[in-house]
């Protein structure tokens, strides 16, 4: 690994001998982007677009080396000057024009990737990562721009972050603040996004990009289900396996960009960061601003590839390294088995024959501390309902614990209800505009998270709950979207500053919870997979997946999510049939299937199940227990029979022993011949046993055939097939 510069000083060269990054200094004054891809020795200006004459726009110096500002490929452009393209940074200076004319100082490497207090970001050991440190100023404007460049050992990444310092005078109004711009060359990239709503989450989109700016984003305040904080630009007819890609994310979970734009010239320039619809930020003079950090992933090897180089950096450079390779419980959810109607007597029968079936964690969902059965009371109060629950939480907490199983609680710190304590005593502490009603979502009003008595409010609360060391994990939900944007912490002409306040505060409280408690296990939730993103998983190692637990569904929800987030983060129940989403009947054993390659769960009342569906799910959680170690670590891999009517998953163990593929099949299809799915991998030179028929393959066979699956007259069915080295 190595950061190099050219010893005229006008290149830099980030290579970990699999991807090189290549930056040239114009004139030692701008920046340019030169190449990201794969691992080049050195960069000798091949590949750049030659000047020629243009009209209708303006000349880079003095116009006699045909380069203009609009065709320029610049690493962190700005407005103004005469680039019209996508703007990374927009700011406003002393003479209040939004123009922004940043040049280079000076270049260095760093010893240690800089962190940011407040910001979930990636770590790393020093020898895991390099950080190349980039300063441009603009001293009109009274900016200084520290762009970090990150780049890692053994991944196909770089991040991207940038600090910016006002050195002025006068304060300076930040407008848009990307965390990572990428040129590309001209030439066809299909654009790749996964979009959703609740309970149909993480949904691909893939279409040809075209010239202009094609944008996705959220200005929910949360990242949100409509998109992920993630898009790739594929090589066209890029598939699992094979086709290049450059896949961006954001380490955040507010509202957040992300835009392609395609020039008339067919030059593509790529973005993330917070979305400037709804920020705008006041630099004091001598204060500085942190952008969240962006990713860049590039994979030769397809969808795959890209899959793999994320879920590495989650787990080893985001997540709370307790929890990188620590298993995690099976558990049985309340939620779906009483919902708001929640008593002793449920829990204490279901804990019973949660615990018979070697269920490990039950988890008491929403409806503890209500008044009544319903979402319209008592929400910001979290005091339990002694009529539902005499004794209360400890009381609970002692009942599951005494059944030999651990104990999780479910909370909504960040929401109100306008029927509750918290709201009479202070109305004031709500996201709110003075004078207007505020609005309501499932009947709730959220916390101003950006007001440090709130703040104190919730962590005294939690600590509250925690201290006594009776509560196992939680399930830290968020239910509604951000509406009314208005601090009353902040002046009027700071307001634009309340949605990312909100989103600090939020992290200052996981930061000092989590901290405070490193062996509860912390599950992220908001309406199901509606706040999903790598910033919740520094705090929480695992989220709710979607509150669409239907089998059928869930392979399309999973298998987005899981572009991104490695299985050890997803949460994924086994609930009753017909499904309470949507109707649907299926086999316990498929809802199972869907299942067992993420974070096991149930979610449904053990009372209504046969005495022969009880001994199926302690067969079925006994075949979890064996496996789960090397299959929460393993590698995964997907894919898709060319009808899309059959997905395939597979898991090999780190050490290339083991390899479970798990085969959906939609419809039974008469038309079809046998899928076929060919494992990826395994040990080319070895032989591997299907423990199932017991018979034999090689390692090379399987990854170059594949197994073929039957053609069985069910619908919603699956195959599971377990290979172990021998
Ligand atoms: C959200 C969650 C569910 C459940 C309910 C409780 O919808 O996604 O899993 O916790 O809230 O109100």
């Amino acid at each position: 690994m190595s950061i190099t510069f050219h010893s005229d000083g006008s290149i830099a060269h980030l290579t970990n001998g699999t991807i090189s990054y290549v930056i040239e200094l114009l004139d030692h004054t701008y920046l340019l982007h030169r190449y990201f891809s794969q691992a080049i020795r050195a960069w000798h200006g091949t590949g750049v677009t030659l000047p020629s004459k243009r009209s209708y726009t303006t000349e880079y110096a003095d116009g006699t080396q045909n380069l203009y500002f609009d065709a320029l490929p610049f690493e962190y452009p700005t407005p103004g000057r005469g680039d019209y393209r996508l703007p990374a940074l927009t700011a406003e200076g002393p003479s209040g024009a939004a123009v922004v004319d940043l040049k280079f100082c000076s270049w260095q490497v760093l010893p240690q990737k800089p962190t940011v207090p407040g910001l979930p970001m990636t770590f790393s050991a020093p020898d895991e990562s390099e950080t190349l440190e980039i300063v441009c100023s603009d001293p009109v404007a009274g900016i200084k721009v520290h762009l970090y460049y990150t780049i890692f050992r053994d991944l196909n990444i770089i991040t991207r972050h940038q600090r910016m310092e006002n050195t002025g005078n006068t304060a300076i109004r930040l407008r848009n603040v990307q965390s990572l711009s990428l040129e590309l060359p001209a030439r066809d990239y299909e654009l790749l996004t996964l979009y959703g709503c609740h309970a149909k989450e993480a949904n691909q989109s893939r279409a040809l990009l075209h010239q202009g700016v094609q944008r996705i984003g959220s200005c929910y305040g949360s990242s949100s289900p409509r998109h992920q904080p993630f898009f790739a630009l594929l090589q066209p007819g890029t598939a699992e396996q094979t086709g290049e890609v450059y896949g961006f994310q954001l380490i955040y979970s507010g509202n957040f960009s992300a835009a392609v734009e395609k020039d008339t010239f067919g030059q593509v320039r790529a973005q993330i960061g917070l979305n400037p619809d709804t920020f705008t930020w006041t630099l004091e003079p001598g204060k500085a601003f942190d952008t969240p950090e962006a990713v860049l992933n590039y994979s030769t090897n397809g969808l795959n590839g890209m899959r793999q180089g994320f879920h590495k950096l989650i787990r080893n450079h985001i997540m709370p390294p307790r929890w990188r390779d620590a298993q995690r419980p099976v558990l049985l959810n309340s939620w779906e088995a009483m919902y708001y109607d929640v008593n002793l007597d449920k829990i204490e029968t279901q804990a019973q024959l949660a615990k018979e079936l070697g269920i490990e964690l039950f988890v008491l969902d929403d409806g503890w501390f209500r008044a009544g059965n319903d979402s319209r009371s008592s929400m910001g109060d979290w005091t339990c309902n002694q009529n539902k629950l005499p004794g209360g939480i400890d009381r609970v907490a002692s009942i599951v614990h005494a059944k030999g199983l651990t104990f999780g609680l479910w909370f909504e710190p960040e929401a109100v209800s306008p029927n509750s304590q918290l709201y009479r005593t202070h109305p004031d502490w709500i996201v709110h505009v003075p004078s207007y009603a505020p609005v309501k979502g499932r009947h709730e009003y959220l916390l101003d998270l950006g007001r440090a008595e709130v703040r104190q409010y919730l962590l005294d609360m939690l600590h509250g709950y925690l201290a006594g060391g009776q509560i196992d994990y939680i399930k830290w939900d968020m239910n509604r979207p951000l509406t009314d944007v208005v601090s009353s912490a902040l002046p009027p002409e700071r307001q634009g500053e309340a949605a990312h306040r909100y989103i600090l505060g939020l992290y200052a409280v996981l930061d000092e919870i989590t901290r405070c408690y490193p062996d509860v296990l912390f599950e992220g939730c908001s309406s199901g997979g509606a706040r999903f993103d790598a910033g919740m998983l520094h705090y929480f190692p695992q989220n709710w997946t979607s509150d669409n637990t239907d089998a059928c569904d869930r392979v399309t929800i999973q298998s987005g999510f899981d572009l991104l987030y490695p299985q050890s983060a997803m949460g994924a129940h086994v609930s009753i049939t017909p499904n309470h989403q949507t109707g649907r009947s299926t086999t316990l054993d498929t809802r199972y299937q869907v299942c067992r390659l993420y974070n096991l769960g149930y979610e449904l009342d053990l009372t209504l199940c046969t005495p022969e569906e009880r001994d199926e799910i302690a067969r079925q959680i006994a075949a979890y227990k064996a496996q789960r170690s090397w299959l929460m670590t393993g590698t995964l891999f997907h894919s898709q029979s060319s009808d899309q009517n059959c997905t395939a998953w597979s898991v090999v163990s780190p050490d290339q022993t083991q390899c479970m593929m798990i085969v959906f099949q939609k419809l039974y299809n008469p038309l079809a011949s046998c899928a076929r799915f060919a494992l990826c991998s395994l040990d080319p030179a070895s032989d591997y046993r299907d423990t199932a028929t017991g018979k034999v393959y090689g390692g090379d066979e399987l990854m170059q055939i594949g197994l073929t699956v039957p053609l069985v007259k069910h619908d919603f069915t699956t195959f599971c097939f377990h290979l172990v080295k021998i």
